[in-house]
């Protein structure tokens, strides 16, 4: 009996002791490896993710953001969105390789409007490639003859304002851009002879990227079809204008002769299809960015007259200096019209929402000390227009105020990287950036030396159903020719 007694008590002893080392690794062991997923936004999982992001993802992360904090999974359809928001949760975001995350899969609906062969429709290793040749084709020694091109197309345009009058400003810098990236980047056969019929075609493919192009990029819709065509014939028109490039021996300052230069760790050229895709690329990074940001650029400088005469004197500065001389060099040295630049492009990120796809789990800390484990297969998301305004990295950040990015302020740079993100960063950060700072500059360096300007309009709203998000409305400009002596 006495040794049944003892067996039971050995036995329960072993039980007591196995439950409190059980207890004890739980306690030191599991919490780690437990999956701390992110807060879900509440509402149906289906519909009221939906309904919500439809809203407007902007609006959602204003609502979400208070409640949740910087990281957290928005469940649309079967899909998870994990938002990652602000500079102490998004550094994994723009440094993770492309084989945690990646931009394929997110960035597919693309293909139909680039093309076959290049960028989201090839491999990472043929992609980083192609990426190469865009850099090469936007260095310094190259940017130097942008400029050159992109002066002379706004002294052209604005040539034929007449000595006063009124104008839709953002119609205006619209038409500009366009025709200074048909010249840099398409090429002088396309800018001079057949600048009509390219930006019908390139009108019909932008028309063709609509909301619904990202969720189903070949769904048979009108607006599809005609993007299509005019991708089959921007195809043939840029292989003719290679072909006689090629048979003449010709070579030119433009984006297009750098494509059709550049060649592959292989030794392999690119082939005509691959050309037109990149210049496509090209054009759809560049052009609605770019002419969006000169727009806000002018509507902010026209209502601050703080900063539209700290940029009036920096031109008369420079005049001084340089005289009526405007390159690559000049635009270099405008500091203060660079910071009003910035800052109206930290305001407004044309591109509001970037999103990679993640293919092995990962942990984030907020800068509470909460750490969140995302496992693969989530969408993840972060936000120019969100992340730009937050109030602990932006003083009053609703407020327009270039004096910010001035040396001891510098608050893009104090928190650390990617506080400012509306040009990306890290492994995928905007290559086009000097690019369109330089192309920025020139306009607004034109205007200020030979207009005085007026805004007219009401302060412009923001845009947020465009697929690239820009300014909504007319943004009327009263405008009067200064007289020559004033730029002496
Ligand atoms: C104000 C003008 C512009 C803005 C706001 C802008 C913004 C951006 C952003 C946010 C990204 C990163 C996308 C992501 O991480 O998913 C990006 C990437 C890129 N941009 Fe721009 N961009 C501008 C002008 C340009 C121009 C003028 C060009 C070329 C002529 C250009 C070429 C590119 C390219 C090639 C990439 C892809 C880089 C990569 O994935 O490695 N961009 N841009």
């Amino acid at each position: 009996m006495m040794e049944i007694d003892g067996r039971v008590l050995n036995t329960g002893l072993l039980l007591v002791a196995t439950i409190l080392v059980a207890k004890l690794i739980s306690a030191f062991i599991v919490p780690k490896s437990r999956k701390r997923v992110p807060p879900v936004m509440k509402g149906w999982p289906v519909i009221g993710g939906l309904v919500r992001f439809l809203k407007g993802p902007i609006f959602m992360l204003r609502e979400e953001y208070p409640k949740l904090g910087s990281v957290f999974t928005l469940k649309l359809f079967h899909k998870n969105i994990t938002f990652l928001i602000g500079p102490e949760v998004s550094a994994h975001f723009f440094k993770a390789p492309e084989t945690d995350l990646s931009q394929q899969e997110v960035y597919q609906f693309n293909v139909p409007t680039f093309g076959p062969g290049v960028v989201f429709d090839v491999d990472y290793s043929v992609r980083q490639e192609q990426f190469r040749f865009f850099t090469e084709a936007l260095r310094v020694n190259k940017l130097k003859g942008y400029v050159n091109q992109m002066v002379a197309e706004a002294e052209d345009y604005f040539s034929k304002w007449g000595p006063s009058g009124e104008v839709d400003l953002k119609y205006e810098l619209e038409h500009l851009i366009i025709l200074t990236a048909s010249r840099c980047l398409l090429g002088r056969e396309v800018r001079d002879k057949l600048f009509d019929d390219v930006s019908a075609l390139f009108h019909d493919l932008d028309n063709g990227m609509l909301p619904i192009s990202v969720l189903f990029p070949y769904l048979p819709i009108p607006a599809h079809k005609r993007r299509d065509q005019a991708r089959k014939k921007l195809a043939e028109i840029f292989a003719s204008i290679i072909t006689s490039r090629k048979n003449s021996n010709k070579s030119e300052d433009d984006m297009l002769q750098c494509f059709i230069d550049s060649k592959y760790k292989d030794g392999r050229s690119t082939t005509e299809a691959e050309v037109t895709g990149l210049l496509i690329a090209a054009l759809f990074a560049g052009q609605h960015t770019s002419s969006i940001t000169s727009t806000w650029t002018g509507a902010y400088l026209l209502c601050n007259n703080k900063y539209l005469s700290a940029v009036q004197e920096e031109q008369k500065m420079l005049m001084e200096k340089h005289g009526d001389r405007v390159d690559h060099d000049v635009l270099a040295e405008m500091d203060v019209l660079y910071r009003c630049i910035k800052e109206a492009l930290r305001l407004h990120p044309p591109l509001i929402m970037l999103l990679r796809s993640s293919h092995s789990d990962f942990s984030v800390t907020t800068r509470e000390g909460k750490e969140y484990d995302i496992p693969k297969g989530h969408i993840i998301a972060t936000s120019p227009a969100f992340a730009n305004r937050l109030s602990h990295i932006f003083k009053d950040p609703d407020r327009y105020d270039p004096d910010r990015f001035s040396v001891g302020r510098e608050e893009d740079k104090v928190a650390g990287a990617f506080s400012y993100i509306s040009f990306g960063g890290g492994r995928h950060g905007c290559l086009g950036e000097p690019f369109a700072y330089l192309q920025i500059k020139a306009i607004w360096t034109h205007l200020l030396r030979n207009f005085e300007l007026e805004l007219v309009s009401p302060f412009p709203e923001i845009d947020w159903n465009a697929m690239v998000v820009g300014v909504k409305g007319k943004v009327m400009v009263r405008y009067k020719r200064r007289e020559p002596s004033v730029n002496q």
